[in-house]
């Protein structure tokens, strides 16, 4: 029996040694200490010893269960060192270790430009008007005075929305115009950013999709020298207090006076250069007294009240201040592009 007591300790030993997790201790533990245990049944059997023998067996038998559980004890310990050990190792933060990069965005050349131009007309006490993209046929044309047979009404110019030839997406901001005219109270002083479209081949000037700035303002005797005056003073906060300007005759249905306007290159200051093209003048808008037809629609007394009206390509402004040759890098995206207008 002693030489069993012996064995058995030695199993417990080599099992303990091999132990790599409390599972393993708990298993070893119940196999030879548990109640039906190795040494447990050993004990239990003492009962056959004769006199003599059993308090020397007996004494063999505790040393052996004494050992065996300060083994356990130990074991448990160290793999629970070891657990721990693992778990911190896992969870440690190295913080040396360099982070991911969140790329911040940029305001887009397009809005930086619409911004600067609509601060600029606040400061002149203009308001901000908002129109719809999708328009109808009488806001974008007929309420605007475009005779039936204009060009820019047809198909090949114009998106008209399937099914439905009352409904466009708008060539330009003037349909702002006319609901401003019906909706507001006299007097008028607005701008209004935003988009337009027309049916071009994109190429590096032209894109179906652009924008626009109009201008609106009606009040009791406005002429030309108001328009020239507010978009004198206008251009000069744009492009520099060198900056004249410069109407040449035109033609808009909705405006009569209309005119072209031009102003003065900013780069050479008149003198010809690329930007210019030679000529040392940069054509910008088109504007006009606002046509009484069109004030008409409102019901407005064209005797007693007139307006002006501008309108001002966004993208043509934005190329020219920041010399983009391109008008399709406004619409691609490219954050190495516009993180250049930050
Ligand atoms: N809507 C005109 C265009 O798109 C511009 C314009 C606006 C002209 C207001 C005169 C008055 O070309």
């Amino acid at each position: 029996m002693q030489n069993q007591l012996k064995e058995i300790l030695e199993n417990a030993k080599k099992n303990i040694a091999e132990a790599s997790s409390k599972e393993d201790i708990e298993k070893i533990r119940v196999e030879y200490l548990g109640k039906k245990g190795q040494l447990t049944s050993i004990l239990k059997s003492m009962g056959k010893l004769s006199k003599e023998e059993r308090p020397v067996v007996g004494k063999v038998a505790n040393e052996v269960r004494e050992n065996i559980e300060e083994m356990i004890a130990k074991a448990g310990t160290a793999v629970k060192a070891k657990e721990q050990e693992m778990r911190t190792k896992a969870e440690t933060l190295d913080v040396t270790v360099p982070g991911t990069e969140r790329k911040l965005g940029a305001k887009h050349p397009i809005s930086v430009t619409i911004d600067e131009i609509t601060k600029i007309f606040m400061s002149m006490g203009f308001s901000v008007a908002d129109g719809p993209e999708v328009e109808t046929v009488f806001y974008n044309f007929d309420a605007l005075n475009a005779p039936q047979n204009h060009p820019s009404r047809d198909l090949t110019d114009t998106f008209y929305i399937e099914d439905q030839e009352d409904v466009l997406l708008r060539t330009q901001t003037s349909p702002v115009q006319i609901r401003t005219i019906l909706k507001e109270d006299l007097p008028i002083k607005i701008i209004s950013p935003g988009r337009c479209f027309r049916c071009d081949t994109p190429d590096a000037t032209h894109s179906p999709m652009f924008h626009q700035v109009e201008g609106l303002v009606v009040d009791e005797g406005i002429t030309m020298s108001d328009l020239k005056g507010t978009l004198d003073a206008f251009v000069k906060r744009l492009f520099g207090p060198e900056t004249r300007t410069k109407l040449r005759p035109h033609h808009f249905p909705f405006t009569e006076p209309s005119a072209e306007v031009d102003v003065s290159c900013f780069k050479c200051g008149g003198k010809g250069c690329s930007v210019c093209k030679g000529s040392g003048w940069i054509e910008i808008l088109g504007a006009g007294l606002v046509h009484p037809n069109v004030l008409k629609v409102g019901g407005i007394d064209t005797e007693k009240y007139s307006g002006f009206a501008f309108g001002m390509g966004v993208e043509r402004v934005a190329m020219l201040k920041y010399e983009i040759d391109d008008i399709r890098l406004l619409y691609e995206n490219d954050m190495r592009f516009i993180e250049q207008f930050k």
